[in-house]
């Protein structure tokens, strides 16, 4: 298998031109966001089922450019070989009394080529969903991912219900080993598309989809919604972390504990912070296992500490964008669900400790 390696400010009208032209600008906007931008390049496979999708569009490309240019060359001959005439020029009619045997055969030869190369178009599409298909899937990891407006909630699922978890807006998957993502959605149509690994899957609600994806190289790809779902459809996006094998099934064991008790310099700071998440809005719409909140309307924070971004790959996580993002989550992504938290400077201190303990 080939799969090719490579190195790796908003005001109204900028907010609406990501919301219509999403997989070009939110990659700009997360670069500016998310230190280190994950890649998003539909045009660098860096999984087989990408490669395949990258190749047909190789042939489309190489095709369409071939016909166009042919139209080309074809007008400006026309217009090489059309008689020159001025005002005083009489019309010349002599071409209404020769055949058209010529031009018929021109046209005829015409109809063939464009009827060979949307055939040959048909059998490449045709291939390449059979190649899709064909991705080995043993030992392969199962996700449950559901999207919401707008964020991912993504189940790792088990066939021991004990060792299933939920994490949300980044997965994390094992180098070189098949993954099902089954794909559902809680209230309008999303879809998923992840360019770097696989083409777009629509998640219609009430309606089950599977995703069947392998990443051939270790890196953080981006994921993007690519259906219009409301006002931040834009700002819904999805890291995809892949890494050795090791690596991961570590991180998931880590995903099944519950929250570690607060521990270190900070821990009476984020005692404090536990007992205010848990007595605010926070702990309704939140879980973090192994405390009272258990509320699934948003994000699973069990290991919020584990990931690199919030508000679904839009800032980065850290002190300052938490606060951010507490206070005021209206400000930075208009129509999300979340409400503004009211605390005192000193409250939301101690709750941004006890948040940087959920690793
Ligand atoms: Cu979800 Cu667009």
């Amino acid at each position: 298998m080939r799969v090719r390696a490579r190195a790796g400010s908003r005001g109204r009208l900028a907010a609406l031109i990501p919301a219509f032209f999403p997989t070009f600008c939110t990659a700009a906007i997360a670069a500016d966001t998310v230190a280190a931008a994950p890649l998003q390049d539909a045009l660098h496979a860096y999984g087989i089922q990408a490669w395949h999708i990258g190749r047909l569009w190789n042939f489309t490309l190489t095709l369409c450019a071939l016909v166009f240019g042919a139209i080309v060359v074809a007008c400006l001959f026309a217009l090489w070989r059309a008689p020159r005439a001025d005002a005083g020029t009489p019309p010349d009619l002599s071409s209404l009394a020769r055949p058209e045997r010529r031009l018929h055969r021109s046209i005829g030869w015409a109809v063939a080529a464009a009827t060979l190369g949307l055939l040959a178009l048909l059998a490449a599409d045709v291939f390449t969903s059979r190649a899709l298909g064909r991705l080995p899937l043993q030992d392969a990891v199962n996700i449950e991912l559901t999207g919401h407006q707008f964020w991912w909630e993504a189940r790792y699922l088990d066939p021991e219900a004990s060792r299933q978890f939920t994490t949300a807006n980044e997965l994390h998957i094992p180098v070189g080993r098949p993954v099902i993502v089954t794909l559902k959605s809680d209230d309008v149509i999303h879809t998923l598309w992840i360019p770097n690994l696989h083409g777009k899957r629509d998640m219609i609600p009430g309606r089950t989809a599977t995703l069947q994806l392998r990443a051939d190289q270790p890196g953080t790809y981006r994921g993007q919604c690519a259906e219009f779902c409301g006002l931040e459809h834009a700002m819904m996006a999805l890291l995809v972390h892949a890494e050795p094998d090791a690596q991961y099934e570590a991180w998931a064991e880590r995903q099944r504990r519950p929250a570690p008790e607060p521990s270190g310099v900070a821990a009476d700071a984020a005692r404090r912070g536990r007992a205010l998440f848990l007595a605010n809005a926070c702990a309704r719409c939140h879980t973090v296992n192994g405390t009272g909140a258990t509320a699934a309307r948003g994000p699973d924070l069990t290991h919020l500490g584990d990931r690199r971004a919030i508000a679904a790959g839009m800032l980065p996580n850290d002190r300052a964008h938490l606060a951010r993002w507490i206070q005021d989550p209206q400000a930075l992504k208009p129509g999300v669900y979340m409400p503004a938290t009211r605390l005192r400077p000193a409250e939301l201190q101690d709750l941004i400790a006890y948040l940087e303990t959920l690793k």
